[in-house]
């Protein structure tokens, strides 16, 4: 077992603003964001609709540029006041996963395909790339699934294919934006069961955006977020721990 005080974080963020707009139509999306993420931790990002939770992931996910601030990924600087490489895209390929909301399938691939794509892109032969998919899906347990259509399959094994996909090109950083919104509370829970797993198994850091607060318990760590700020970072409360004098439970902006 290695020392953990020793470890660096996986993501570690340092000052991280960014705005949208200008003058009187300016929205400061996020004010200076300092958070760390270690390997094997599942964090959960909370707050209310606006307050930055998306845009948070999209500067870590390289997918929005932050005004300003300093982010380390993987052990690599990526950004220090400007992006420090100019490949973004294989910055992203290299070490970020990203789970969404709605499992955004390709609907004219099977599932094995939708996974294998990933690979191909990546300069895989298909071959291999398809039996690194075959091997991802019997890992989330949804490998008899593995020649269906998206269309064909139900809501938690569709989230279960995107998150082979958001795995095959082993990133060490996974995001989920509302991964379980779209499921019931059963299937939610199995899909957060499954990243608990792979942040211990793999030894991944996952942040995931939720409003779910049936969640809170999965979760290593709790963010809170309010008008672009972090107000707090804690533990979350144990199970079963009543709700109104629970200060993580929000009850609106
Ligand atoms: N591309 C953009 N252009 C302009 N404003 C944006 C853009 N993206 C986000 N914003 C604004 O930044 C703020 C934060 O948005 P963000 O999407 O991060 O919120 P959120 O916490 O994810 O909300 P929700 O819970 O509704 O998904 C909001 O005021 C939003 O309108
Ligand atoms: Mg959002």
């Amino acid at each position: 077992m290695s020392d953990s005080s020793s470890v660096t974080p996986l993501v570690e963020m340092k000052g991280i603003s960014k705005h949208f707009g200008e003058g009187p139509t300016r929205v400061d999306a996020l004010v200076d964001i300092t958070l760390n993420v270690n390997a094997g931790e599942v964090v959960g990002l909370l707050g209310p609709s606006g307050s930055g939770k998306s845009t948070l992931l999209h500067v870590i996910g390289a997918i929005v540029e932050p005004n300003e601030g300093w982010m380390r990924l993987d052990g690599d600087v990526v950004y220090d006041n400007r992006w420090l490489t100019s490949d973004l895209r294989r910055l992203r390929l290299d070490k970020i996963g990203f789970i969404f909301q709605y499992h955004n399938l390709l609907p004219f691939l099977e599932a094995v395909d939708n996974v294998a794509i990933v690979l191909t892109l990546a300069g895989w032969r298909r071959k291999d790339a398809r039996a690194r998919a075959t091997e991802l899906l019997e890992y989330l347990q949804v490998g008899h699934r593995r020649n269906a259509m998206p269309a064909q399959l139900s809501g938690g094994e569709g989230q279960r294919v995107a998150i082979a996909r958001a795995l095959a090109n082993k990133p060490r950083i996974i995001l989920a934006d509302e991964p379980t919104a779209s499921l019931d509370s059963e299937r939610g829970g199995i899909v957060m069961d499954l990243l608990r797993k792979l942040a211990v198994e793999q030894q991944a850091a996952i942040i995931v955006v939720t409003h779910d607060d049936k969640i809170l318990g999965r979760l290593d760590r709790i963010v809170q977020l309010r008008d672009g700020r972090m107000i707090s970072s804690v533990s979350p409360p144990a199970p079963g721990v009543p709700k109104p004098n629970n200060p993580l439970v929000l009850t609106g902006a």
